[in-house]
């Protein structure tokens, strides 16, 4: 299983799918060189897309998750489809999560300035419930300070207030955290939410998604190695990617530097 993020964020996909269907082999690429994705260009983070993906075949991958949401909302279905094995997006899975939880359909999203803007969320929910209330909210600052490890300092606690507020006022009752790199500041944001929303993690979304794949899909899941093997590649390497990634993955990790 191919899997790759602009960081650290994808691998809360990892640690999801290691929990939920343990022992395939997983091949990550966090593109920390270029990192992070959510203010650059679609046709930017497109082009990153392409060739993450390309590195991942190379590997040896048989599927592949795009578990950043900003690559998954820029990205269309074309571009994907030139490929010949199944590629996973993190958005699908994570709207039908929030629409099955949510009880009076006041949805709110938080994600990287790309996601929001593109729109992709409130698309996909309207379709889904056309009588969604929708409230988006773009946290630019959230992926440096999870890069940085600022996972409990008191100003990102601040940070992630102020981000919540217009979503506290519209009384949502179901939070999507549209970014893979939210789930690691899951309990701030659950503070400053308040307990009675329901937050949707798009990484426990898309490893409930995988599972029923592979179940639903033998030829494919008796072609997925399952040595419960991780290789991990970045494509610089930064001493956070190690500090943050061995504290998601709560065990010690070598990977690999490419440039690619
Ligand atoms: N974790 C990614 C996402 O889900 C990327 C964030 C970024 O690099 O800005 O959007």
């Amino acid at each position: 299983i191919g899997i790759f993020d602009s960081g650290v964020g994808g691998l809360t996909v990892v640690r999801a799918i290691a929990e939920k269907i343990p022992g395939y082999d997983m091949v990550y690429f966090g593109d920390t060189a270029h990192t992070p994705y959510g203010t650059k260009s679609a046709e930017t983070v497109i082009g990153y897309t392409i060739r993450n993906i390309e590195f991942l075949l190379h590997q040896g991958a048989k599927i592949i998750i795009i578990a950043c949401n900003t690559a998954s909302s820029v990205t269309s279905a074309r571009v994907l489809e030139q490929f010949a094995v199944p590629i996973f997006e993190v958005i699908t899975p994570a709207v039908d999560h929030a629409v099955e939880a949510s009880t009076n359909l006041n949805i709110g999203i938080m994600g990287t300035r790309a996601t929001i803007s593109s729109g992709i969320y409130e698309k996909k929910i309207v379709e889904n419930q056309p009588t969604a209330r929708i409230h988006s909210v773009a946290c630019p600052l959230l992926v440096p300070l999870a890069e940085e490890g600022w996972l409990k300092k008191r100003e990102t606690a601040m940070i992630v207030k102020k981000y919540l507020q217009p979503l506290k006022i519209r009384q949502i009752d179901t939070l999507i955290l549209g970014c893979t790199h939210y789930p690691l500041l899951k309990t701030v944001i659950q503070r400053k939410i308040g307990q009675h929303v329901a937050l949707i993690d798009s990484s426990i979304c898309i490893s409930e998604r995988i599972k029923n794949f592979l179940s639903d899909n033998r030829d494919i899941h008796l072609q997925l190695s399952q040595n419960g093997h991780l290789s991990l590649f970045v494509s610089d390497v930064t001493d956070q990617f190690k500090k943050i990634a061995e504290m998601t993955l709560k065990t010690h990790i070598s990977f690999e530097c490419v440039k690619i």
